[in-house]
């Protein structure tokens, strides 16, 4: 029997189609301009991220990854110094403190599914330099309490903000306790470029300046070469886009917010799931909904019955978290965070998907239980 509906886990095609003429303007007016490399659109660009965020100072750089990597060389990682990192990450986390020269060192999770401040307090050591938070699926750690235990352990914070432009907590946008953080501009994020593309946001100038040279080939603001550094450039025609994308993007966040009001609405009493935080449901947190990612039981059977039905789920990093990548080198186990992994799953979450659609993916998830 053919599906009664079609609801991608994303839709990439649309991520242009649904801009085409406004887009064509933006090539347009960037090829006729030649501006390329380091022009107006991204010094644009980076200071409407800096006064987005609150943060002081916002450098493009060509991905979050290197955003990541960048950060932790401009605080000087040495070899063998440790940072306390999530399991319940992208790989992409774990991989910034190992190529920037440290050793991650991954931990449980707490209630949050984020990364449990008791276990990263267990996890220092005399090694220890810095916690790598990540605020994953566009909510925010309990900021408070890391930062607490960063200040009393002098540890240096980096945030893996990739998945949370936006979100808050007690009203302070993720990316700005700590030193400094990363924010991912990929295809899929609620703020997505036509491509690659990343930011990196701090209070600090000294961070900012050597963010700076390390990203443009050891050249400071004024051009002058300071340091060895590299290329990993956020390209003027992908900062052109965001800057129109990034003036519409309260709207995006609240359909995101609407489409979980909706989730909740319909799942949220199914004693086979655990969803994540309504929008609103703790005044503390302000969430994007980067993804809207649950745990089910029989959750691969859930995942075939959806599939089958024309709907697309995503199990995030190919249903592994950091630590069992035991090829590259960890030997720890976490419990908690390999339950997590055997019953998480991303239902549709974008700006594609309309009511209907919503309704028909709750209706599915319902008609799965009740067999
Ligand atoms: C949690 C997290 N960290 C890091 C990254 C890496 O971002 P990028 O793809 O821009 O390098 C991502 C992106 O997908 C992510 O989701």
């Amino acid at each position: 029997m053919p599906c009664l509906r079609n609801v991608p886990f994303f839709n990439y095609p649309r991520a242009y189609l649904d801009e085409r003429e406004e887009l064509l303007r933006i090539f347009e007016d960037v090829g006729q301009r030649g501006a390329f490399i380091m022009q107006k659109d991204l010094r644009d660009f980076e200071n409407a991220l800096a006064a987005y965020t609150g943060a002081k100072y916002a450098v493009g750089v060509a991905n979050a990854t290197d955003g990541l990597e960048l950060a932790w060389m401009a605080l000087g990682l040495r070899p063998g110094d440790e940072v306390i990192c999530c399991s319940h990450t992208m790989l992409a986390t774990a991989a910034s403190i190992k190529t920037a020269g440290g050793v991650p060192v991954p931990v449980e999770l707490g209630e949050d599914n984020l990364i449990d401040p008791d276990a990263v307090e267990a996890a220092i050591n005399p090694r220890t330099v810095g916690i790598m938070p990540t605020q994953l699926n566009g909510h925010t750690c309990n900021m408070d309490r890391i930062m607490a235990i960063a200040k009393r352990h002098g540890l240096f914070v980096v945030e893996d903000a990739a998945q949370a432009l936006g979100s808050r907590f007690k009203g302070k946008h993720a990316g700005t306790f700590g030193q400094a953080a990363a924010i991912s501009f990929f295809p899929a994020k609620v703020l997505g470029c036509l491509g690659d593309g990343g930011g990196v946001i701090t209070n600090d100038y000294g961070i900012f300046d050597k963010v700076y040279q390390l990203h443009d080939h050891g050249r400071d603001v004024n051009g002058d070469i300071k340091s060895w550094g590299r290329n990993s450039r956020l390209d003027n025609l992908q900062a052109a886009i965001l800057n129109h994308r990034l003036a519409n993007y309260d709207k995006i966040v609240s359909r995101r917010r609407a489409i979980a009001s909706m989730y909740q609405e319909r799942l949220g009493s199914m004693e086979e799931l655990q969803l994540p935080p309504a929008p609103n449901a703790d005044p503390d947190h302000f969430d994007i909904y980067q993804n809207y990612e649950l745990q089910a039981d029989r959750r691969d059977n859930l995942k075939e019955h959806l599939r089958v039905n024309g709907i697309g789920t995503l199990i995030q990093w190919g249903g592994k978290a950091v630590h069992q990548w035991e090829r590259l080198g960890f030997t720890v186990k976490l419990p908690k965070v390999e339950r997590f992994f055997e019953r998480c799953i991303m239902l549709p979450m974008n700006m594609f998907i309309n009511d209907e659609d919503v309704h028909y993916v709750c209706d599915q998830v319902q008609a799965f239980y009740r067999k």
